[in-house]
């Protein structure tokens, strides 16, 4: 392995996703929820969303994506991070297993945990590896198998979140290269924890030996309040990545990636950013919400079908529980979706 070096970068070099055969739209919803395919679409820009069948686990998809981007990438890793909500288990990390059914041996792998904006937080951990020198080419993946964690009876969450994974390959490379990651620029609020959570099936929960009481197993999230500081989140890491990218404004991007969340937050936040509609990238509508996942999926999405180009200047933001935020701005390389 080689040492770090000035000017060494992480450089994207391979990307793929995977999404469950399993489609659910918003007339199946309203068989067992008080809901409507009017109100989901007109509030959430969602149509229809991919689901787990039952027994298929969070690494299930990570593997598939992971494959995609090792193909993609034509080469391995000798890392692994995997970026989830919903590890297999809650001991021990997921990603050790999904490198092993990837053939990778015995490479660090290891679980990164920021909900929704775990894509970015991981790639800002994959990118720390390479700089250093930990590690020459890692695997990031994010993926979720959001819904076995939401209330099939909350009509709040269930119209919104969904399943999937992404993944890219990252190689050492030289900042000013096409696909170098930059500075992500990160942050939380962890006094606002209570907006998204799961309560039961955790430390504090577990000590207190009581068991927990129904419905705690699952969820919850406070809409209406996360969604003002989504707009506010997103926003203002968007325009903070741009200048650290030393780009003449967040209306510089070529293209606009933001988190899945709800299309009327990424329209409102795109709007603020003065980005046009023909920039922004989303695949909410047949995709939904699938957490860490979401910008994974959406960038190889993208790059498959070409709205996503070698040279596009990449503005990139994620918001989510924690609260967690995150952006980073780079210049999308010359890369095959898997
Ligand atoms: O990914 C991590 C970050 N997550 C987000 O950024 C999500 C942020 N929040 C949102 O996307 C939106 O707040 C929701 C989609 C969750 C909700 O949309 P909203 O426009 O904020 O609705 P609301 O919570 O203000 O509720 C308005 C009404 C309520 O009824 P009343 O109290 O006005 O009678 C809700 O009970 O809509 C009702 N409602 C629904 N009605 C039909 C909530 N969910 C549904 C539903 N179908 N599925």
């Amino acid at each position: 392995m080689s040492g770090a070096s000035a000017g060494r970068a992480a450089v994207i070099t391979g990307i793929g996703c995977h999404l469950p055969p399993d489609v659910v739209t918003n007339e199946d919803l309203t068989r067992r929820l008080d809901t409507s395919d009017e109100w989901i679409r007109s509030r959430t820009g969602i149509a229809s969303r991919h689901m787990v069948a039952p027994g298929v686990a969070t690494s299930d998809l990570a593997v598939e994506a992971g494959r995609r981007a090792l193909e993609s990438a034509g080469g391995g890793a000798d890392a692994v991070v995997l970026a989830t909500t919903t590890p297999d288990r809650p001991c021990p990390a997921t990603a050790p297993d999904v490198a092993d059914r990837l053939g990778l041996g015995t490479v660090a792998a290891f679980d990164v945990s920021a909900v929704c904006s775990g894509f970015l937080y991981g790639l800002a951990t994959a990118a720390g590896f390479i700089a250093s020198g930990t590690a020459d080419r890692v695997l990031l993946i994010a993926a979720d198998a959001f819904t076995t964690i939401i209330d099939p009876a909350d009509r709040s969450t269930a119209v919104i979140f969904a399943d999937g994974a992404g993944a890219v390959v990252l190689r050492a490379g030289d900042a000013d290269e096409p696909g170098a990651v930059g500075r992500v620029v990160l942050g939380s609020d962890g006094g606002l924890n209570r907006l998204i959570q799961v309560p039961a099936g955790g430390s504090r929960q577990r000590s207190s030996g009581v068991a927990p009481a129904a419905g705690e197993e699952f969820f919850r999230m406070a809409g209406r309040e996360v969604y003002r500081h989504a707009v506010e989140r997103m926003t203002a890491s968007s325009r903070e990545a741009a200048e650290a990218a030393g780009w003449d404004g967040p209306a510089a991007a070529d293209r606009f990636a933001a988190h899945q969340a709800n299309a009327r937050i990424l329209a409102t936040v795109a709007d603020d950013l003065g980005i046009p509609l023909q920039r922004r990238l989303s695949n909410i509508e047949h995709v939904g919400n699938t957490g860490a996942a979401s910008l994974a999926v959406l960038l190889a999405q993208s790059a498959a079908e070409g709205t996503l180009a070698a040279g596009h200047r990449l503005l990139l933001t994620a918001f989510g529980g924690g609260l967690a935020w995150g952006a980073t701005a780079l210049v999308w390389p010359d890369v095959k979706a898997g």
